[in-house]
Formats: C-alpha cells, structure tokens, sequence
C-alpha cells in the first residue's frame, strides 16, 4: 500500500509532473470519487481521517470545513484560498510540493471546493516562488483542458476556476486573515477573530483557508480512505508529512515520513547527522517562531500534542538545529531582526516591541550587555505573550527568545560577563 502520497510523483527524473504523467499515475482519482459523493460525506471523511493542518497551527481540517455555513439562507458565493504564503524561517516544503506536483494541489482544492460549495479558488503564492507559480498557472490550464476544473465539471453543475495570485512580498501575508485582505487589495494587517473567515472571510463570505501540504493530503485520503490514512502515522497523529532539516548537518533537505517519527531519526538518519567536530545544542521543532528543545527531547516523536506537551510547537515540522559552536543569541537576534522586519504594524506590542527586544539582544551579543538585560528580555516577552498582541507574529517570535533564555542561559551570563560573545 502507498506510503509516500505527497512525494509519490516527485524523483530525480520527474522534474515537474505534468498532466500526462499525473493521470498516468492515478492522478485526479480522488477528485472523481469526491465528486461522487455527497459534500458532508467528504467533510466527515476529512475530520475522521484526523488530518491536521500542515500550515503550523494543526487544526482539525474538517471540522475546520465543517464551520463552513451550508443550506438555506447561507451565502451563494464561498471561496478556498490555498496558503501559499510559505515564509516561515527554515521552511521549504511548500515550494516543493507546488513546483514539482503542482496537480497535486489542484486536485485537492477541487475536493476542498467542492465539499464546502466553493466556486473560486485562489492560490495566493510568496512573490519570490516564481518557478511555483509558472507550473501552478500552466497545470491549471492543463487541468481546464482535461475539464477537470472550470465549467460544468465531470458534466455536472458545478464549476471552479482557479487563480494564482502572488504576493507583493511581507510574512505577515502569511496570517490567514492578513492574507485575505491582502488578496482584496487592501493593506494586509490582520483582522479580529472572530469572525473565523470560515463565516465571514474573502469579501465577506465564507472561506476556507488552508495550507499547501494541507490540501495536498486530501486527494489521497478521499481516495484510500479514514483507516489507510490514520495508518500512515506511527504515533497519535494521522497521515505523513513533509519533515525537514536545516542548520549544520550533513545532508540538510525534506523527506516525506510518518507522523510521529521520533526527531532523532529524522535528524541523524535523514539528515546524515551532525557535521564533523559539531554536537548538537538544540533545536526549533518546525520554524523560526517555535521553542527551543535540547538533546534530552531527540526520542520524541513528531506528533502535534507530543511536542506541545514538551515545551514547544511541531510548526511546519521543519528543524532548524543548533549545533555547539553557533551562538545561540546570534541565532534568535537573527530571528527576531527577521520578525521586527516582518511586523505590519498594526498593533503596538508588536511594532515597538520587537525592535525593543533587538537592540537588547544586540547589545549582549556585541558585549555590552547589562546584567538587567535578561530580566529585560523576559519583560519584554510578557508583554507581547499570546493575548497582548493581534495575531500570532510577536507571541510566535517570542517563542525562541525565552526557550534560548532558559536552555541558554549560561550563554547569556557568559556574554554579559566576558563583555564579548564567546563564540567569536
Ligand atoms: P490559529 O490556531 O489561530 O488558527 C489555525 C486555523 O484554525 C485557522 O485557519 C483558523 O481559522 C482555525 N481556527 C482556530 N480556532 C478556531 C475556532 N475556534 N473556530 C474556527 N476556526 C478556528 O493559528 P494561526 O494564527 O492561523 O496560525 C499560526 C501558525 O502558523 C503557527 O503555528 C505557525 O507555526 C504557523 N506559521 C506558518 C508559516 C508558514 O510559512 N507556513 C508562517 C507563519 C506562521
């Protein structure tokens, strides 16, 4: 039985499956069953299988669909939006999955649309994804030909276009309702929740948002079912996903594993290890904007609620390791000049407060800092906690800098004292 549905298409010599090669390979068979079937029979199938989402936060996809208004009186006119806004540090697995089974997608935003009553899909894709966004428009143009998405699809009455729209470029695009207001022409600052966008989204109307790697779990589960695809994990979480290394090991990349691989595997037998004379020091479970864990937490397994239990967030499930000889303040300044850059503005803990927090940290890392800067940074971090801010950017940048105050002190201490980083 398959084991890999995302990566399944994607070799060495399959630079980018084009339509041929993805029928030949079942490609679109979920999509045909789906549109056999009734709308909330898809809805339940989806919640069953356990799929969460593979944007960060891992919400239940389903029932996520499920809040979509459906019957009399509900909107005519709902939307999926694809979020293709990957921006997140240390991230890269979107951009595979879209330029190299760009159908992939397609096919499940077809059944997205379909299940929730949507008649346009829009792809809203980071600016610099270029080679994405080319295959994604030319697969849409091959998938219309095949007629199967546009106009009376599969002869039916129902109909979706598609359209791929790029991003003038600001992390913050990335936050769903950022994201929607940005695709609406207007500034892209976040809006209050509630009014989840599965209510009151594009334009006002019902929409789903969802990840790339999210959607592309869907045709496969349509197809092979709720038991095939809770088998696919090897822990409480269900399917596979798109895990990834980066930092100072051997063979820095993406591989397609069960969920609820432990960590150590993925980090010493896929990512070949640490380089040569480097141990690892910690590392960020899935992104920039998620804690720091130490070598005690290498046996856990990458399951949502495991890694939230230990401390941190599994994100995007793309590492980010720290090995012994890289300072660890260098890396969360870096961090954190990223995010202050990134903030929109719109609130002020975020605006003012980031900036704050990096020329703290800019000045412990150039040796001169103050013994009152560590106490400092952990004021700082309260006051952009979850709740003070609003959206997640500032409580998720904030997320590095006090892990690293804590697995890191000593660091710290050692700067401050030394009055120089001693990793230099
Ligand atoms: P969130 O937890 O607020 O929401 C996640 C999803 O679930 C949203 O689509 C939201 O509409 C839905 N949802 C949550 N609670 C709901 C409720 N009560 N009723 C109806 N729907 C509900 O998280 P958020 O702020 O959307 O995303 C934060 C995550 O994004 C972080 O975990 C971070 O790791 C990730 N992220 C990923 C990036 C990337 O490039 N892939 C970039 C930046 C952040």
């Amino acid at each position: 039985m398959l084991t890999n549905p995302l990566t399944k298409n994607i070799s060495k010599e399959n630079t980018a499956a084009d339509i041929t090669q993805y029928l030949d390979n079942d490609g679109y068979q979920g999509w045909r069953k789906a549109h056999s079937m009734v709308p909330d029979d898809i809805i339940n199938l989806v919640k069953d299988g356990g799929l969460r989402g593979r944007g960060g936060a891992g919400f239940n996809t389903g029932l996520k669909w499920s809040f979509v208004p459906r019957g009399e009186g509900s909107p005519e006119q709902k939307f999926v939006v694809c979020n293709a806004d990957e921006m997140e540090p240390g991230t890269f697995k979107d951009r595979l999955l879209m330029e190299r089974d760009p159908h992939l997608l397609l096919e499940g935003m077809a059944i997205a649309a379909y299940a929730i009553g949507a008649s346009i899909g829009y792809i809203f894709i980071r600016g610099e994804y270029h080679l994405a966004a080319e295959r994604l428009e030319r697969a849409i143009e091959e998938a219309k030909s095949q007629g199967l998405i546009g106009k009376n699809i599969f002869d039916s009455d129902f109909s979706l276009e598609i359209f791929v729209h790029r991003s003038a470029g600001n992390y913050i695009c990335g936050e769903e309702t950022a994201l929607l207001n940005a695709l609406e022409g207007q500034r892209a600052i976040p809006r209050a929740k509630p009014p989840f966008p599965q209510v009151s989204g594009l334009w006002g109307k019902p929409t789903v948002v969802n990840n790339v790697e999210t959607f592309c779990n869907i045709p496969h589960l349509v197809a092979y079912g709720v038991d095939w695809y809770r088998g696919l994990g090897v822990g409480q979480d269900a399917g596979s996903k798109i895990f990834g290394v980066s930092g100072k090991v051997k063979n820095p990349g993406t591989w397609e594993l069960p969920m609820g691989t432990p960590i150590r595997e993925i980090i010493e037998q896929y990512a070949g290890g640490m380089r040569d004379g480097l141990r690892l020091k910690g590392f960020l479970p899935g992104g920039g904007s998620t804690d720091f864990l130490g070598p005690d937490h290498l046996d856990l397994p990458m399951d949502y609620d495991v890694i939230g239990k230990a401390g941190s967030r599994m994100g995007t499930g793309t590492i980010i390791v720290l090995d012994d000889k890289t300072c660890p303040i260098g890396l969360v300044l870096n961090l954190t000049q990223f995010f202050a850059r990134e903030s929109c503005g719109w609130c002020t803990p975020c605006r003012d407060g980031l900036p704050w927090i990096v020329k703290v940290l800019q000045r412990i890392e150039s040796g001169e800092g103050l013994p009152e800067d560590l106490e400092l940074l952990h004021e700082q971090c309260k006051r952009i906690a979850p709740g003070k801010t609003f959206c997640a950017l500032a409580p998720g940048a904030a997320e590095p800098i006090q892990s690293s105050l804590k697995l890191f002190e000593q660091d710290y201490i050692d700067h401050i004292k030394k009055g120089c980083c001693p990793y230099k």
